[in-house]
């Protein structure tokens, strides 16, 4: 069912982009979102984590930096979301989400730094980083899935 991404071009640089944004669209169309998503992923050799809570997204993009710079454009026109803040672009040695074309994750004790993130003014790196930890050790929203 899960099939691995396109591994980066040796050499090629690898970047990492972590942003909170507060969504306009319905719970139910998440997972078509993300169907859509993880096809596009696959394709252009995306990895990452969605986390979808309380209204609000924050999402961990990794992958080649042009491939990288190409998604995000598109998800900050997107008008199924609002305030997008980025909180962390970075190079990266590795991925943290190396299997996964876009793992949703939902869990209620990252409510409130998921908040704090969004409603702050300025970005708070040492908070981003803890949400993110969060995110990447969680278990999946749903068993099935990927
Ligand atoms: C919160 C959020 C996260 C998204 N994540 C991704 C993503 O990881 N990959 C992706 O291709 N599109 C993502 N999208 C959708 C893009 O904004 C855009 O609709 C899509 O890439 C267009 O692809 P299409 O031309 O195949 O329809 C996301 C949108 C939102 C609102």
């Amino acid at each position: 069912m899960e099939e691995s991404p396109t591994p980066g071009m040796p050499g090629s640089a690898l970047r990492r982009v972590f942003y909170v944004s507060l969504s306009r669209t319905e719970p139910a169309s998440v997972e078509p979102l993300l169907e859509r998503s993880r096809a596009n992923n696959r394709r252009d050799g995306i990895t990452g984590v969605l986390l979808y809570s309380g209204g609000a997204f924050a999402q961990l993009l990794e992958g080649d930096a042009p491939a990288v710079a190409a998604v995000l454009a598109r998800i900050a026109a997107d008008p199924r979301h609002t305030a997008m803040r980025v909180l962390l672009d970075e190079p990266a040695q590795e991925r943290l989400a190396a299997q996964w074309t876009m793992r949703l994750v939902q869990e209620d004790g990252a409510d409130d730094l998921l908040r704090l993130l969004v409603q702050t003014a300025g970005v708070d790196v040492g908070r981003a980083r803890q949400l993110l930890a969060r995110m990447t050790g969680l278990s999946p929203a749903a068993p099935a899935a990927p």
